[in-house]
């Protein structure tokens, strides 16, 4: 399943075809469906008239990501590849995930939350400039902004709550830009993001030439495997199956920050979890397969 209706619809064209054209590949009997609703019913059509045995989750952002699908082909019942309906609610709202991952020992960026509507105090000292501001539910950084001081607040908070309710402002963590890839409930090679000027946007996410990235990255083998079971552990505290990415900041060259899971990571093949599956020898092919056998299993 891939497309969707969320501003993440065309990514996930991308991934959908890239693992249909794997399965394919695999001698899978695949059939490509463009999700255009979010209503049980389609949902539902779907799969019966396609007659599905198991459904391969690549649709990013919102009905997708959020455990609406997931909920609705629990109760088709149909397999499905990817987190379950209550981990994937909780990894696609930053500020329940985060709670989780605190009480969990792990470290988050200070935040506040803005509901759409509402007043909001940052009190000093609690939250330092300077700041991004984001979506609470969204993917690919569409609605973020980096802001250098409470002046730049209220236009970068009105931005965010284009996408959603809710905004989180967090204090910007500076450091190295990890992701950790999760298969099958274990870390692969931490990857690491280094875009050639700015920060990891949606152009430097999706356009060619516009971001390095060092699989494995250049750690000490202790920190590398210090980071690796934080990821294990934001991925465990949500409740996750079968893969997730976790995206990490390395603050001080030695504090792992969690800032999110990511349920249905991107799978192009160039996409960062196919790139962690590939340095530990999986190539695109066998790690689609592989997630297909997890949801048969
Ligand atoms: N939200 C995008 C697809 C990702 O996490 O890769
Ligand atoms: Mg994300």
């Amino acid at each position: 399943m891939m497309g969707g209706c969320s501003s993440e619809r065309e990514i996930s064209l991308k991934s959908g075809r890239a693992v249909v054209g794997a399965l394919q590949e695999g001698r899978f009997d695949v059939v490509a469906l463009d999700v255009q609703s979010e209503t049980q019913e389609d949902v539902l059509r779907l799969v019966r008239e396609n007659m599905v045995d198991v459904v391969f989750v690549a649709m990013h952002g919102g009905f997708g990501e959020d455990g609406r699908l997931q909920e609705i082909l629990e109760k088709i019942p149909v397999r499905y590849t990817g987190p379950g309906a209550q981990a994937s609610r909780m990894a696609m709202d930053k500020t329940v995930s985060r709670r989780r991952f605190a009480q969990a020992g792990l470290h988050v960026p200070r935040s506040v939350v803005v509901r759409k509507g509402r007043r909001y105090l940052l009190m000093a000292g609690w939250l330092r400039k300077p700041f991004v501001v984001k979506p609470s539910a969204q993917g690919s950084s569409i609605g973020i902004s980096f802001v250098a001081g409470r002046k730049g607040l209220p236009d970068a908070i009105a931005e965010a709550h284009r996408y959603g309710e809710d905004v989180l402002v967090e204090e910007f963590i500076r450091g190295r830009e990890l992701t950790v890839a999760i298969v099958n409930d274990r870390p692969l090679p931490v990857v690491e993001i280094r875009p050639k000027k700015g920060f990891f946007d949606f152009e430097a996410k999706y356009h060619k030439g516009l971001t390095d990235y060092i699989v494995p990255a250049q750690l000490d083998r202790r920190l590398a495997a210090r980071i690796q079971a934080d990821a294990l552990k934001a991925y465990r505290a949500l409740g996750c199956r079968h893969l997730s990415r976790v995206d990490v900041i390395l603050k001080d060259e030695k504090t792992p920050y969690i800032l999110e899971v990511n349920t249905i990571p991107g799978m192009t093949e160039t996409s960062l979890l196919p790139k962690a599956a590939a340095a530990a020898g999986m190539n695109f092919v066998q790690l689609c397969r592989s997630l297909v056998e997890m949801a048969c299993a």
